[in-house]
């Protein structure tokens, strides 16, 4: 009994080797153990090639440094080396021409490309590619790689989105335009619409360090940690040789259960785009507000805004509407993300292919989002005489307050009730603050009896109270000047943080 299955086991091993050496292959590339074919809906569920197929690129790019590897490890010859490196790049061409042919059993783009590089050198050449390697530590790197060169597009968007603010607040026609600043949306004082725009971007300036921060913490090789105890062939060196080969500047990962385990780049990648979702929202839905009818500060151009199918008058701004949406979506991804990772005991567990499609989905939402936030900023009509029709005197009762603590020296906390009782005053008299004599104030307080008339016509001046918020970030014409230039020197200053563009190219071009 023993002998007959010492013998049929044998002479299963032997049909797979000549299977092997045929160029035919088993059924999976990890199929050596399984008696019984996959379910079929089980291998749907575990099927990850219809989303993971756009790393065809980065898995390529990681195989061939590997295979490089491989060969000054002394584990595959010149000549095998040789073929595998042209049968790396002809599996490449495919993809990039659109005519690679998936097949069942291909379950990811890893056994894919490896499946497809068998069907062109033959698997005595291919099946010597996977030696030390796991697709634990494949697709950690395979998903650095992919998401490094993301990180150049989208901290190139983003640049550019500061950019455009930059260049929009550094006009005259922004600089002068004099609106009601809001704060809890109530009338607050007078700031200018270049102001108010470079709030925004002074946020997104943030989320661009962050990223740029996030990409050098995730800048490391994973690859050459095997399954996850660590690489059989390699030398003590020939990690950092393949890190450098793939341009990481940050070296080989450390540890190699860390480097199966870690997610850090896709948790830390998500959070960005959820907060940077967050800042294009409130971007968004400050401009919805003042592109109402009864705003008017703002109207939207026509390319990024849409039409009603029953209301012919309607023109919306679906664009900043989808922008405040996306910011859900975008919070969702990295919820996933780090719940998914809560649950993880160490090393791989399957449970990380899940890891995915936030990270793309959030990339890809951010690539069309932010180009529509350029074509927004960029495209959107300021009225300026609309922003200062909707200014009005009680925004000044501040400024009421700093001209008694300014000319008569009253402390604030005084001045501020004085000021208040003013509101009051005009209130009952049915007049603005403007409205008030300076017989009237000095009831309120006697250091108006000093002021001349023109001393207080003088409060009631909205230009006057901008250009008193002189200090470096305030909304005087030198701030704004100043805030530009501060713009400008920090894209000079950043520019070459993140990715570099040859590290890029390992993965985006052939
Ligand atoms: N498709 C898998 C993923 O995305 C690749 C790694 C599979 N590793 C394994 N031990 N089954 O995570």
């Amino acid at each position: 009994m023993r002998h007959v299955a010492r013998t049929a086991r044998l002479a299963g091993r032997q049909a797979m080797a000549r299977a092997f050496s045929e160029g035919k292959k088993p059924a999976k590339l990890w199929g050596g153990a399984f008696g019984e074919a996959t379910d079929k809906t089980m291998e749907l569920f575990n099927d990850s090639l219809p989303f993971d197929k756009r790393l065809w690129a980065a898995d390529l790019a990681g195989s061939k440094a590997y295979a490089a590897a491989l060969t000054e490890a002394g584990v595959i010859d010149q000549d095998q080396s040789t073929k595998m490196r042209q049968g790396l790049s002809d599996v490449r061409k495919e993809w990039a021409d659109n005519k690679f042919v998936e097949i069942e059993g291909d379950e990811d783009i890893h056994t894919a490309n490896e499946r497809r590089l068998g069907d062109l050198v033959g698997t005595d050449v291919a099946g010597r590619l996977h030696t030390g390697r796991s697709r634990n530590d494949q697709v950690a790197t395979d998903l650095r790689l992919w998401l490094r060169a993301e990180v150049h597009a989208l901290r190139g968007l983003l640049r550019g989105l500061v950019e455009d603010a930059r260049d929009v607040a550094g006009s005259d026609e922004a600089q002068g335009a004099l609106m009601p600043g809001y704060t809890h949306l109530q009338r607050a004082q007078p700031v200018r619409y270049s102001h108010w725009l470079m709030s925004h971007a002074w946020a997104w300036t943030r989320d661009a360090e962050r990223l740029d921060a996030l990409w050098a913490r995730s800048d490391r090789c994973p690859l050459g940690s095997g399954a996850l105890a660590g690489h059989p062939f390699f030398d003590e060196n020939q990690r950092k040789k393949l890190s450098d080969s793939l341009l990481f500047k940050g070296g080989p990962t450390p540890n190699s259960m860390d480097s199966v385990s870690d997610r850090d780049f896709a948790v830390e990648f998500t959070q960005w785009a959820a907060l940077l979702g967050v800042h294009l929202s409130r971007w968004a839905e400050d401009l919805i507000i003042y592109g109402t009818k009864e705003f008017a500060f703002v109207s939207f151009g026509q390319r990024y805004s849409t039409g009603s199918s029953l209301m012919p008058q309607k023109r919306n701004p679906d664009a900043l509407e989808l922008l405040r949406g996306k910011a859900a979506r975008l919070a969702g991804h990295q919820a996933t993300l780090t719940s998914l990772l809560a649950s993880c005991p160490s090393a791989y567990n399957k449970d990380l292919q899940e890891d995915k499609e936030p990270v793309f989905d959030a990339a890809h939402q951010l690539r069309v989002a932010l180009e529509v936030a350029r074509g927004v900023l960029t495209t959107t009509e300021i009225h300026p005489q609309r922003m200062r029709a909707a200014l009005e005197p009680a925004m000044l009762a501040t400024d009421l307050a700093e001209h008694l603590v300014r000319k008569h020296n009253v402390p604030f906390r005084e001045t501020h009730h004085v000021a208040g009782a003013a509101v009051r005053l005009a209130e009952k008299e049915n007049t603005s603050l403007a409205g008030l004599s300076k017989a009237q104030l000095a009831t309120l307080h006697p250091a108006f009896e000093n002021d001349s008339d023109a001393d207080v016509a003088a409060l009631w001046d909205f230009d006057r109270s901008a250009e008193s918020r002189d200090a470096q970030g305030g909304t005087s014409l030198r701030a704004q000047k100043e805030q530009v230039a501060a713009l400008s020197a920090w894209l000079e200053r950043t520019r070459d943080d993140g990715p570099s563009p040859d590290a890029v190219a390992l993965v985006t071009e052939p």
